[in-house]
């Protein structure tokens, strides 16, 4: 299998491409294919993860349905049969990895919910004791278990720049005290939700980002959901507070990035064979371990 690295779907509309996905306007839907793009350290590598975006799309789907009962989401059909005619040429690219989902009105901040110290989380517990402005105890590590889950919001980074976190008061000044109110509780209860149901399988959830917006009226959860390009999952098992936890899902990428000594500036590297195999290995794992059942690509 090789990897997709950049989908073509002819005269269909590309609106654009992010890091890992292309997104396409379809009528008035939007048509999201994950690609087998990866990165670090906010670059995309050369080299793709053969299946990767087919895992990613495939964990969205099960966490959809999963939270079904708790809010409604973008989803229109992740079956390419069911894809408008004009996209049927493209099937072999679109099958597995695409969405087609409803065009929402994108609140334009990010849902951060977390439930341990992590990158930008830690950076400001260690400066101030806060996060996103949240007072919280003293003597906290790299990687602990927070007291309870913080909605931390950010807003999102136009140009590829970090996103910034902020408060909920800033939150409510963007988008108003109410949908501020009901993003947080969405937020808290979708990762409280998934938190449990990871444990469960041996996995934490650190953190995870979750986009909303608005659609007919109400309040869909959008984009890609609780994936490992979206969210901290850490081995429970090897879970210990005091440094950085490896990642789930990319570590031998950031390890043998670090080998080669690379200056984190384009153009980015290519990855060996060998280290592509580990990491798609590592994110078919991450699939069977969430929802119990295998993948094959
Ligand atoms: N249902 C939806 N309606 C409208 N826009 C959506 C919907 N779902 C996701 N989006 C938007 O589609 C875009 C998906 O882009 P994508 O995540 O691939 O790239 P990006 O966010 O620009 O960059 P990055 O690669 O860093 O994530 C995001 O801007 C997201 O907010
Ligand atoms: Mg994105």
């Amino acid at each position: 299998m090789t990897a997709l690295l950049k989908t073509n779907l002819g005269t269909t509309a590309l609106i654009g491409r992010g890091k890992v996905r292309d997104l396409y306007a379809v009528d008035d839907a939007l048509l999201l294919v994950a690609t087998d793009r990866i990165s670090a350290f906010d670059h995309v590598l050369g080299t793709g993860i053969p299946g990767k975006g087919k895992i990613l799309t495939q964990i969205s789907l099960f966490w959809f349905d999963l939270f079904k009962e708790i809010v409604p989401n973008h989803l229109i059909t992740a079956e390419v049969s069911e894809f408008p005619a004009a996209l049927q040429p493209y099937a072999d690219q679109l099958e597995g990895r695409s969405m087609l989902v409803k065009r929402a009105a994108m609140f334009p901040v990010e849902c951060v919910a977390r439930g341990y110290l992590a990158g930008s989380g830690w950076k400001e517990y260690q400066a101030s004791k806060t996060v996103c402005g949240i007072p919280l105890p003293d003597g906290l590590l790299d990687g602990s278990r927070l007291p309870e889950p913080v909605f931390t919001p950010a807003t999102k980074s136009q140009d590829g720049e970090h996103d910034e976190n902020i408060s909920f008061a800033a939150t409510e000044a963007i988008i108003g005290a109410e949908d501020a109110a009901e993003l947080r509780r969405l937020t808290l209860a979708i990762y409280a939700r998934a938190a449990a149901h990871a444990e469960a399988q041996g996995l934490i959830l650190a953190d995870t980002k979750f986009e909303f917006g608005r659609f007919g009226g109400e309040i869909i959860l959008a984009d890609e959901v609780l994936t490992p390009d979206s969210s901290r999952f850490w081995e429970g098992a090897s879970w210990k507070p005091g440094g950085a936890q490896p990642s789930f899902d990319k570590q031998f990428v950031r390890d043998y990035l670090e080998t080669i000594h690379w200056n984190k500036q384009a153009p980015a590297p290519s990855l060996p064979d060998e280290v592509a195999e580990r990491t798609v290995a590592k994110y078919l794992e991450a699939f069977r371990r969430l929802t119990g059942r295998d993948l094959s690509l």
